[in-house]
């Protein structure tokens, strides 16, 4: 039996008939963008993600992009941001012109240390960006209060946390916006890439829908250089049949993440480094990353058996070739060098059953009682 990291079609199959009626309903419109559709996301996810404002747009790189925009954010300025994250998170910064601010992890969590933020902070810094990676939130108590003295605006990346919350508050509706990514791949993916901005504040809100249509409120009169970052309505109507489901689907994630720490002990794997959940954080489980000794040779052994693992992220932005410009080097940051080295990310998918899931262990403590062998 092999073990998919991530099985969409098992997600699908129950929804296809509503998902291909909302489809329908679209194209009967013959309205793709910014229609009836988005209006409902925008309202629904809105309520969802408890924020007074949600706007839509075409992925969880542009939402990054055009929060950073509305915040005025470019050339000569610092954002402080974990050197572990997807791409996405450090290229925006630098795409506007801005210097990405690079700064370790705390070893368990995988989140950006609120210390090192506290030390990273210049007079020139106009955001922090914390990342609440594979779908625990960042320690936002000690953000806000790092944040709070010198007024900085805090960007949640929310990308891999949609509906994980802190102290009982939704990921994204604690820092001045929070950015989400509908990525196929994530907690509620769409059929293709968009993605979604969360504001509490009106005017930043207003500034990101403008900014999200050319700056331009009026067709051909354009206040601001903005981008197009618009969501399709095809996007909006499958995201609005799968919304609803996410409680249950984060639920069945939480089921299974804990189902493996049952069998991580039945086979004896002490060894094996588990995710650990935060005091106040609600974990959502987009990723279940162990931390495994000589990881590499666990990764081909487990990839030969037909089990799907994958290693999230290989290399820290420090050490990215593009960024080579920062002036780090190895070393600079030993939690997320370690991190990159010991990580594997194994399938937590809802619908994964607890026979796939004794499987993907019991492959795992063969492969290290042949070593011990
Ligand atoms: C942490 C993080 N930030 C940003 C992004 C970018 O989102 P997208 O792929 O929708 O552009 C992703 C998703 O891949 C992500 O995981």
């Amino acid at each position: 039996m092999s073990v998919p990291l991530l099985d969409l079609n098992a997600q699908y199959a129950p929804l296809r008939a509503d998902i291909l009626e909302a489809v329908t309903r679209v194209c009967d419109s013959q309205r793709f963008i910014l229609g009836p559709e988005t209006q409902a996301l925008e309202r629904e996810l809105a309520a969802t993600l408890e924020v007074a404002d949600a706007i839509g747009v075409s992925s969880g790189t542009d939402a990054l992009l055009v929060a950073m925009m509305a915040l005025g954010i470019g050339a000569g300025d610092e954002v402080i941001t974990s050197t572990y994250s997807f791409f996405a998170t450090a290229g925006c910064i630098s795409r506007l012109g801005a210097r990405p601010v690079l700064v370790d992890i705390d070893p368990v969590t995988y989140n950006i240390d609120p210390a090192g933020v506290a030390r990273a902070l210049t007079p020139k810094t106009r955001a922090i960006i914390p990342v609440h990676l594979y779908g625990q939130c960042a320690d936002m108590d000690a953000l806000v209060e790092v944040a709070s003295a010198p007024g900085v605006p805090i960007i949640e990346d929310a990308c891999q946390s949609i509906g994980a919350t802190w102290r009982g508050r939704q990921s994204g509706s604690i820092g001045v916006a929070g950015c989400f990514s509908f990525f196929p791949s994530k907690n509620l993916g769409g059929f293709g890439d968009g993605g979604l901005v969360t504001t509490q504040d009106a005017a930043l809100g207003k500034e990101i829908r403008l900014l999200r249509g050319h700056g331009a409120e009026r067709r051909y009169y354009h206040e601001r250089v903005g981008g197009n970052f618009r969501i399709d309505e095809l996007q909006a109507a499958v995201l609005r049949v799968k919304a609803p489901h996410l409680p249950e689907w984060t639920a069945a994630r939480r089921r299974n993440a804990d189902r493996y720490r049952q069998l991580f002990a039945r086979f004896g794997l002490g060894q094996i480094g588990l995710p650990a959940e935060q005091a106040g954080a609600s974990h959502i489980y987009n990723q279940f990353v162990i931390r495994a000794p000589r990881r590499d040779g666990l990764k081909d052994h487990l990839q030969s058996a037909g089990i799907g693992c994958e290693v999230y992220y290989p290399v820290p932005f420090h050490l990215q070739e593009c960024f080579r410009n920062l002036g780090h080097s190895r070393g600079d940051f030993p939690h997320a060098e370690r991190a990159a080295d010991e990580s594997l990310a194994l399938p937590i998918y809802g619908e994964l059953s607890e026979a796939q899931q004794e499987q993907v262990v019991s492959s795992i403590a063969a492969f290290y009682d042949a070593a011990r062998a």
